[in-house]
């Protein structure tokens, strides 16, 4: 069974082909960075157009280089929501269309469903129950997973994403967009404990985060600096330390309450170094372990959508013929 997936929430295009009982045969991202670099963020009429210039160019792409015809598509998946609503109905347009002229099912999958799910695609040994750390640039989330289709939210954000409070704290200290990776790349060259930023909302108990104070701190101490190239990549660092602290301490509360040794981690944050480290610390303290999926199926991907619609269709599910999106949507 190939199931081809579609991913257009945003600003990625992807296109993949996993097949059931043997993994995933091939894939390809196109990113639109360059595109709204210009404009300091994404522009969402921009995108949509992007997805239809590149969508169709990239199926055909991916499709060679599994070495397959479309003959050999026995489902399509897509991203139906959340995310920009003109991006999604590219992707979901597209899919339908190519389902219904191929005669194969077609399969709405929730992005952060394929975000969460990722983990366990190149990892066959992680298997439910555990929890899920889901970090990107709109959702910051505890899950836990009890079987695949079975959630159970424990904490969430009350107010910026991480991944979000990372782009925005580095368009203040005036990196180029998107400016979470750079951000990034930049505390690596930060000194450890010049700043301190606080651990937000650690000091009670809960599992919910909340960033946006963060920034503030961070935008309060750059503007009052000297603005050197060391004490930007110092304040970045701290800024790194303060994130990272704080999705550790709560991953491990969650872990404990959940009563879980398995940790996974999805979403564009993932493919962050330091949190990375920071978690298999975690983990291997408590004697337990954490999965990642590779940096390139942490950010967005048409992988993800394959394989969450390939076990959907395995389990029988699919949708009707109908194109619908959820821009917003509770997984
Ligand atoms: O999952 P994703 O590709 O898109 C969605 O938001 O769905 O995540 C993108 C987010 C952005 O906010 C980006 O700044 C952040 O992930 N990100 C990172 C890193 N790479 C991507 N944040 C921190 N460190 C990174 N290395
Ligand atoms: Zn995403």
């Amino acid at each position: 069974m190939n199931i081809l997936g579609i991913e257009t929430s945003c600003d990625e295009t992807g296109v993949a082909v996993y097949a059931i009982g043997v993994g995933l045969r091939a894939h390809a991202v196109y990113s639109q960075i360059e595109l709204h670099a210009q404009y300091g963020g994404v522009v969402p009429e921009l995108a949509s157009r992007d997805h239809v210039r590149k969508l169709l160019p990239l199926i055909r792409q991916t499709l060679d280089e599994a070495g397959l015809g479309t003959g050999d598509i026995d489902g399509v998946a897509y991203t139906a929501g959340p995310g920009l609503v003109g991006a999604l109905l590219v992707g979901a347009g597209v899919a339908r269309s190519l389902a219904w002229a191929l005669d194969v099912p077609a399969i709405g999958v929730h992005h952060m469903e394929g975000h969460l799910l990722a983990p366990l695609m190149e990892d066959a040994t992680t298997q439910p129950p555990f929890v899920a750390l889901l970090v990107s640039g709109g959702h910051t989330q505890l899950v836990a997973v009890e079987a695949i289709g079975r959630y159970r939210l424990l904490g969430e954000t009350l107010d910026d994403a991480a991944g979000e409070a990372f782009d925005k704290t580095a368009k203040m200290m005036d990196l180029p967009y998107p400016g979470g990776p750079q951000l990034a790349a930049l505390a690596e060259q930060g000194r450890p404990g010049i700043y301190r930023f606080s651990r937000p909302m650690t000091d009670r108990p809960g599992l919910d985060f909340s960033f946006s104070g963060l920034k503030t701190q961070v935008l309060l101490t750059w503007r009052d600096s000297d603005k050197s190239a060391q004490t930007r990549a110092d304040i970045a660092r701290a800024f790194e330390d303060a994130v990272v602290d704080t999705l550790a301490i709560k991953c491990e509360r969650a872990l404990e309450a959940a009563g879980c040794d398995t940790l996974v981690v999805a979403g564009g944050v993932g493919a962050n170094r330091r949190l990375r480290a920071r978690l298999q610390a975690m983990a291997e303290k408590r004697g337990g372990r954490v999965s990642f999926p590779r940096p390139v199926f942490c950010t967005d991907n048409g992988a993800m959508i394959a394989f969450a619609g390939a076990l959907r269709l395995a389990a029988g599910q699919h949708g009707d013929a109908a194109v619908r999106v959820t821009p917003r949507w509770d997984m």
